[in-house]
């Protein structure tokens, strides 16, 4: 497959928008169909919104048409374009008002055999904490889309987590006007609208688009005397990511999880680690952290995804989710699937009986760089052997945040000698922030983390990110490991 670069007028970021001053977004692309995205600033509506799709710089028009948005849903503007051709750049326009958009592009994905893909995965993007250069770098990345894998926004009222910029409402967000402020003062970013300009999103919500480790029931920053009822938060923050992200509506309260298909190469699996099934966190109040009965997908998603997961023909079945898979004793996250010992266990069961290989789950959350082998016990040296991947059911690969900070710079080299600790462990980088580029074909996938330090982070001038390590994994052995 050859790249087609984005046609300039895709990143007119000095173009001044009254109408659309929030910008356009695509997401979730399938072989015929890719949504589109966009918001009228106005108050008074409804509003007529013409779009318009085309692969030749709108000399001709693939797809158009008119719809009408409304306060009822914030002015946003949702459509699924379909009748589109596979594996093709599509560029996309709104007017209204009396002004046109600037020019979104976004990628079909592929319907036949497939030689090579491109993704960047991102997470964890605190706007108080930095700038937004790691989203700017991924605009300028030929891709075929961008995995997100969630706290796209932070709840956080101004000086309770970063300080290095503001954000509107200046408060912890509850309402649904508070939840629609923040996603609106988040996209006024000239970076993350250069990003969504440039790249069909396909993206998870984490915690923080709720609020902070949430789970199906509450969350630790839920104070119900002081904020309500946590059932109508939930429902809130649902209904706001779903007028504000470019992700295809499924019609379901609250649910998020599904499949999307690159052409025999990649089947992506994004799950809602988060939400949608999970019980509370042990050391948060939950039950005890070895009940086999507890959930972090929930019985219903499991049930696809061990329906989904042994029904893909494709050469790599990439799991997108949220929360780290692989055990960390020297950090032992509740909150992860080290929390959820019988669920990780159930995913690893699913595998092996049904032979599901190469599979490689995609993480974000927690603010920092691995790279794992999954095996049940990595200190059991009969049964998995790190030099070889023996033993190794699949691999995970940790994306850190584009701004939200892990530990202190000091450590980023690996002074806690965790990969001694962890013969599952293949790279870690604990401080830096970044995203992580994914080269694939039939043979090997490659992986790329794109580094920022703390001091480009926080300086308002372009920055560009650095590659320190490579990993690869090669088809047919559950091993990652690191390039020279
Ligand atoms: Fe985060």
């Amino acid at each position: 497959m050859t790249f087609l670069p984005a046609l300039s007028g895709c990143d007119d970021g000095e173009e001044v928008h009254v109408i659309f001053v929030h910008g356009v977004a695509s997401g979730d692309p399938t072989p015929e169909a890719v949504i589109i995205w966009t918001r009228v600033s106005t108050t008074t509506g409804p509003v007529e919104v013409q779009w318009e799709v085309s692969s030749d710089g709108f000399e001709n028009i693939a797809a158009s048409g008119m719809i009408t948005t409304d306060g009822d849903r914030d002015w946003t503007v949702k459509i699924d374009v379909t009748g589109l051709s596979p594996a093709t750049r599509y560029q996309y326009r709104f007017t209204a008002l009396g002004e046109t958009s600037r020019v979104g592009s976004a990628r079909t994905a592929p319907a036949g055999p497939t030689e090579r893909l491109r993704f960047a995965v991102a997470s964890c993007a605190s706007y108080p904490h930095g700038y937004y250069h790691l989203y700017r770098a991924i605009a300028e990345e030929e891709l075929d889309a961008v995995l997100h894998l969630g706290d796209y926004i932070y709840e956080y009222g101004n000086g309770e987590y970063g300080d290095v910029r503001t954000v509107e409402p200046p408060t912890e967000i509850v309402t649904l006007a508070d939840y629609r402020t923040r996603y609106a003062h988040y996209r006024l970013d000239p970076d993350l609208q250069a990003v969504h300009a440039a790249h069909a999103f396909i993206t998870v919500w984490d915690d923080h688009e709720l609020t902070d480790n949430a789970w199906s029931g509450g969350a630790l920053n839920h104070q119900m005397e002081l904020e309500g009822d946590f059932d109508a938060r939930r429902v809130t923050a649902a209904q706001v990511y779903r007028e504000w992200m470019p992700i295809r509506d499924s019609g379901i309260d609250g649910k998020i999880y599904r499949r999307l298909t690159y052409g025999g190469l990649v089947d992506l699996y994004m799950l809602d680690t988060r939400l949608f099934g999970r019980d509370q966190q042990y050391d948060e109040g939950g039950p005890p952290r070895d009940d086999a009965a507890r959930q972090l997908l929930g019985a219903e998603q499991e049930a696809w995804l061990a329906t989904e997961l042994p029904a893909s023909t494709a050469t790599w079945k990439l799991v997108g989710q949220q929360v780290m898979m692989a055990q960390l004793p020297q950090f032992l996250n509740e909150d992860a699937w080290d929390g959820y010992p019988a669920a990780r266990t159930r995913f690893f069961d699913l595998l092996e009986q049904h032979q599901v290989e190469d599979v490689v789950v995609l993480t974000g959350d927690i603010h920092s760089s691995w790279a794992w082998d999954l095996t049940r016990d990595p200190t059991d040296v009969n049964a998995y052997d790190p030099e070889t991947g023996r033993g190794a059911i699949a691999v995970e690969l940790v994306t850190p945040g584009i701004t939200s900070p892990g530990l202190p710079e000091s450590l980023a080299d690996g002074a806690l000698n965790l990969l001694a600790e962890n013969r599952h462990l293949e790279f870690a980088d604990v401080a830096r922030r970044g995203f992580l580029l994914l080269d694939i074909d039939h043979e090997c996938i490659e992986g790329a983390w794109h580094h920022m330090d703390e001091a480009q982070i926080i300086s308002p001038e372009p920055q560009s990110p650095t590659v320190r390590v490579r990993v690869e994994i090669r088809k047919g052995t559950p091993k990652v490991a690191r390039m020279p």
